[in-house]
C-alpha cells in the first residue's frame, strides 16, 4: 500500500463509502466492555476479540481503517501473525490512538484536557515505523451550567493542532476528535452551541499551527439532544443540525468527516449518518468511525466463546455493511432484518 500524500491515504480510508472501526479502547475500557459479557479483560482475550473482528468478512470492502490501541499495535496471532497485516489482508489500514487519556482542566472537577503531548513526537516515530497510517487524539467537552468554558475548548483544541502537526511531520493523518459528550439533559440547540464553539476554535487553532487541513480527519460528534433529555430530537433533526454545523465551520480542502458514535444505539448511529447523506453531496466525505455503535451486537453474540466466532463475525459484518449503505446515503431500516 504505497501512498504519496497524506491526503491519497484520508482519502483510501473513506473511499467507495467505507469507514473506520474504533477498536482503539484501552485496557480500562476494554474490561468495561467485557464487563457487559461477563469476560475476563486478560491480554490474550483482548487480542482474540481483536482478531475477531478484522478477520470479519464484512472488514473487506466496508472498512477503510481501524484505530489500535498500543497494545494491539504490537499483537499477533497464533500462528505469529502480526495483527496489523491481517487488518491489510482485509484491505483496510491500521491507525493508532496516540493521546494518553483525560486530566482535570485547572482543577476542576468536570472539564478535562487530554494527556499525552510532551513525548508524542518520540512515540510517533515509533509508530509509523510500526506500520501506522493514521492516528487518533480524542478531546473531551462536557455540556453544563456554563459549560463547557471558552478556556477549556481553547486549552483542548490548541493541543489538538499541536498533535496534529507533530503527527504530520511524521508522515501520517492525524484524525482529530473533538467530542462534546451526549451526558446530560440538554437541548440539541446546547448541543449546537457547544459543538460549533469547538468546531470555530480547532479550525482556528490548525490554520495557526500550518497543519495541512488536507491530510486531517476530523472524528466529532453529532448534534444531538442530552442523553437523559426528555425530549428528543427526531432523526432528520439531528441530521439537520450537525450538517448546518459542520458547513458553518469545516473548510472545503479536510477530506473525511467520519463520526464518533459516542453512546448512540447501533440503529441510531446508522439511521443518523444515512439521513445526513441523503440531504446533499459534501465537499468532504461523511462516514463513520464507530466503536459502540459498531461492536455492540458482536460483543453479545461472541460472548467469550471460541464456538460463537462466526456469529459474531456476522453481526460485526452486518453493521459494518448497514454503516457503509448509511455512508451512501442508501441504507433503510428493512435492510437491518
Ligand atoms: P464510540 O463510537 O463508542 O463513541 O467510540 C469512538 C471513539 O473512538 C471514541 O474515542
Amino acid at each position: 500500500m504505497d501512498f504519496s500524500s497524506l491526503n491519497e491515504i484520508a482519502k483510501f480510508i473513506v473511499s467507495d463509502g467505507k469507514g473506520i472501526l474504533a477498536a482503539d479502547e484501552s485496557n480500562p475500557t476494554c474490561a468495561k466492555r467485557f464487563d457487559t459479557i461477563s469476560v475476563e479483560s486478560t491480554e490474550k482475550n483482548r487480542r482474540d476479540y481483536r482478531e475477531l473482528l478484522f478477520r470479519a468478512p464484512g472488514m473487506a470492502n466496508n472498512i477503510g481503517g481501524v484505530i489500535l490501541f498500543d497494545e494491539t499495535i504490537r499483537q499477533k496471532t497464533d500462528d505469529g501473525l502480526h495483527l496489523i497485516e491481517v487488518i491489510k489482508q482485509q484491505g483496510a489500514l491500521p491507525g493508532i490512538k496516540v493521546d494518553k487519556g483525560l486530566v482535570a482542566f485547572n482543577e476542576s472537577n468536570i472539564e478535562k484536557v487530554t494527556n499525552g503531548i510532551d513525548d508524542l513526537d518520540q512515540r510517533c516515530q515509533e509508530y509509523a515505523k510500526l506500520g501506522a497510517f493514521f492516528t487518533k487524539w480524542r478531546a473531551v467537552l462536557n455540556i453544563g451550567e456554563q459549560l463547557p468554558s471558552q478556556d477549556c475548548i481553547d486549552a483542548n483544541m490548541s493541543l489538538l493542532a499541536k498533535y496534529a502537526s507533530i503527527v504530520q511531520k511524521n508522515n501520517m493523518v492525524p484524525m482529530v476528535e473533538p467530542e462534546v459528550l451526549m451526558d446530560g439533559d440538554h437541548s440539541i440547540e446546547d448541543c449546537y452551541d457547544a459543538t460549533s464553539k469547538c468546531l470555530e476554535s480547532l479550525f482556528y487553532f490548525l490554520s495557526e499551527a500550518g497543519v495541512d487541513i488536507s491530510g486531517t480527519i476530523l472524528k466529532p460528534n453529532m448534534v444531538t439532544s442530552g442523553n437523559s433529555a426528555e425530549t428528543q430530537a427526531s432523526i432528520d433533526e439531528v441530521a439537520g443540525a450537525t450538517v448546518e454545523c459542520l458547513k458553518s465551520y469545516v473548510p472545503d480542502e479536510l477530506p473525511a468527516i467520519t463520526f464518533l458514535s459516542g453512546g448512540q444505539s447501533e440503529i441510531d448511529a446508522t439511521a443518523h449518518l444515512n439521513a445526513m447523506n441523503k440531504i446533499s453531496n459534501y465537499p468532504w466525505r461523511l462516514s463513520f468511525s464507530y466503536g459502540r455503535a459498531l461492536q455492540a451486537g458482536t460483543l453479545k453474540a461472541w460472548k467469550g466463546k471460541a464456538e460463537n466466532v462466526k456469529d459474531a463475525q456476522l453481526a460485526f459484518s452486518h453493521r459494518a455493511f448497514m454503516n457503509k449503505k448509511a455512508s451512501l446515503g442508501l441504507w433503510s431500516v428493512d435492510l437491518e432484518i
